[in-house]
């Protein structure tokens, strides 16, 4: 999608530095229009090599593409972050004496505001009547918060934070056509304990779960995530008011954890790796090299939750139309026999759709996240993505409805 960031001159502009960071790393195009002001805060080169777009503040510049009107013409949402107190009135009076002004005005897109000022500013009656003028002409608002400002003040004012923002974006851009729809996602690697201090793990990083997590959430579904440990920073992308999440550590934890959420799941994500095995006994004490106790460990094997979650659905305990979807990494380089492991893969656990992750996807892609092909009931590709995490989710998310 294109997004123009609006940028204007305060200092919550450093904030919006991440607010675009998580715009491109979510897969879209970001042109950053900064007003002369904002650039006294946050420089071109910044926001140039962050947008990876070319930066003006003027309308006299690339006259020829008329860019003063083609970039709002052209935007499917605008997002002014930080937006003044000043800026929120000259958009409220149509003043176009700058490329901001002028995209604002030619825009027929969704135009978002996160408004950042003083107290005072914010509570002033000419603000407030411009914010009721806005609003009543279909313009969206994000904040302010209430919270510390600038000079030690605080109260009402305070810029919204930039993943606030972006989910506010992503449901102004996004489809709500899982509205209502309850998502159930396990994401993580589960660790399965030795002793105290050691356990068997992986290197899920959890993040494809968390942008499926934070996508559904953005088409309006009511989510579950079921996160086995994952990264704060990591978690911290599918914050968002429909979103629950539900930490495990073991196979075991997240095996209960996704059995009590299935029940009255609409559609169900297995993107959690999923510990095959678990150490036959976990020691209560610190096992020690003088024991001599680590060069074997007895292991048992774990139960295959997503398999079990679809037996659960074809004895009725759960509701019958039940989208479930597994993960299955595969590195072979041959397309035909990558294909045919995954769809006796999806067979042998009775799911409805198997989203490969092609392992090796690095290769030939610049940039590239991830990259799937999605197995369907008779065994053919019904989509296939590559890209940032948040583009792969959305594919695999489209062929779920697929089969609802
Ligand atoms: N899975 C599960 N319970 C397990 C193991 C895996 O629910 N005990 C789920 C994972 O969440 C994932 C899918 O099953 O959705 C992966 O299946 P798996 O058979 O483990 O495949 P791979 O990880 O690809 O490994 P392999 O082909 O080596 O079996």
């Amino acid at each position: 999608m294109n997004i123009v960031v609006g940028v204007t001159g305060g200092i919550a502009a450093y904030k919006t530095v991440h607010l675009v960071r998580l715009l491109t790393k979510g897969g879209h195009d970001v042109t950053v229009v900064p007003t002369d002001d904002a650039l006294r805060f946050v420089g071109t080169p910044t926001w140039e090599a962050l947008s990876r777009n070319a930066v003006t503040t003027s309308v006299h510049d690339d006259v020829a593409r008329v860019r003063h009107v083609a970039l709002g013409q052209n935007a499917d949402l605008v997002v002014v972050a930080p937006a003044t107190a000043n800026t929120i009135a000259k958009i409220t009076a149509g003043i176009a004496d700058d490329l901001l002004g002028t995209t604002l005005l030619a825009t027929e897109a969704p135009v978002l505001l996160a408004p950042a000022m003083h107290a005072e500013m914010w509570r002033n009656a000419a603000t407030q009547a411009n914010i009721a003028t806005l609003a009543a002409r279909g313009v969206h608002l994000v904040g302010p918060a209430d919270g510390e400002l600038a000079g030690g003040d605080s109260g009402p004012g305070r810029m919204a934070e930039p993943e606030e923002i972006f989910e506010a974006a992503l449901a102004l851009l996004a489809p709500q056509d899982l509205a209502g729809v309850q998502v159930v996602i396990s994401a993580g690697g589960t660790r399965e304990p030795i002793d105290p201090v050691r356990y068997l793990g992986n290197r899920s990083s959890g993040r494809q779960g968390v942008a499926l997590a934070a996508e559904a959430a953005a088409r309006g579904a009511v989510v579950t995530l079921v996160a086995a440990n994952i990264a704060g920073d990591v978690l911290a992308d599918a914050r968002h008011p429909s979103v629950r999440i539900v930490p495990v550590g073991t196979a075991a934890e997240l095996s209960i954890a996704m059995k009590d959420a299935a029940v009255v799941a609409d559609i169900v994500i297995m993107a959690a790796a999923v510990a095959d095995y678990r150490p036959a006994t976990v020691s209560e004490h610190k096992l020690t090299k003088e024991q001599g106790l680590l060069t074997q460990i007895d292991l048992l094997e774990n139960e295959d939750v997503v398999a079990a979650l679809a037996d659960s659905r074809a004895e009725g305990r759960a509701p019958a139309g039940q989208t479930i979807i597994a993960f299955a990494a595969e590195t072979s380089e041959d397309p035909v026999e990558r294909r045919d492991r995954a769809r006796r893969k999806r067979e042998r656990k009775g799911v409805d759709l198997l989203a490969v992750n092609l392992a090796n996807a690095e290769q030939g892609f610049e940039r590239v996240d991830n990259a799937v092909e999605v197995i369907g009931a008779a065994g053919e590709v019904v989509a296939s993505a590559s890209g940032a995490k948040r583009v792969v989710a959305r594919v695999i998310l489209d062929a779920a409805r697929g089969v609802r």
